[in-house]
């Protein structure tokens, strides 16, 4: 199974897959990792992991639409089974989602459906929130609104940080991510309908 990673960031969450795909029984390999920042330290992380990269800038590009369609023949070069938004900082076009449909998957800090879109863990702690989380959903064309594949929560503690509960919430994400990737690999994970089904089950 051929997985493909877009990142803009950090890219831990592509180095947990990366890490998950180093067991013997892992069903998939990251091919490729795709940034639209040049800076982005998860290309590091991928060189390291001797993964092949491209970057490609939304800079360089007129139009949202032109940016996707050179973003999507960008991705096809690697042929991926499986792509995985990993703190990618793009609002896709709906001719990219309708592309990968059902292939694409992304990962949210909060227990979808509260908090789409930034700052989820200052939301959670504004609004006095006693628990909180991540969600892994399928990708449709509505921005952090497709259906949801699996979430992990966490406690939001008195006093707490933006920062320290984002660090609860990732160690969170840095295990459910490569079980989600792993399940689809398995050809398990399915989108119907805009419904999620796990093993013929409903989820
Ligand atoms: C994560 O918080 C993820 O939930 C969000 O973007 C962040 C990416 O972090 N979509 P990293 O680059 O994987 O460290």
């Amino acid at each position: 199974c051929r997985i493909l990673v877009l990142i803009s960031g950090s890219g831990t969450n592509l180095q947990a897959i990366i890490d998950a795909c180093k067991s013997p029984d892992y069903p998939g390999q990251v091919v490729g990792v795709l940034s639209n920042k040049a800076d982005a330290y998860g290309l590091e992380r991928a060189a390291n992991a001797n993964i092949a990269t491209t970057t490609l800038s939304h800079r360089d590009f007129a139009t949202r639409e032109a940016y996707d369609d050179a973003l999507m023949a960008a991705i096809d070069k690697y042929q991926p089974d499986v792509v995985v938004l990993a703190g990618f900082m793009r609002i896709l076009t709906p001719a990219f989602v309708q592309h990968y449909q059902g292939r694409l998957v992304n990962i949210h800090p909060s227990l979808l459906p509260k908090y789409q879109g930034l700052n989820t863990h200052q939301r959670a702690i504004d609004a006095g929130d006693d628990e909180h989380g991540v969600s892994v959903h399928f990708v449709t064309e509505e921005l952090d609104g497709g259906p949801v594949i699996l979430q992990a929560k966490v406690p939001v503690f008195e006093n707490d940080t933006a920062d320290e509960l984002a660090a609860r919430v990732h160690e969170q994400e840095h295990r459910i991510y490569p079980l989600v990737v792993k399940w689809l690999c398995q050809g398990r994970l399915k989108m119907v309908d805009e419904k999620a089904i796990l093993d013929d089950t409903p989820l």
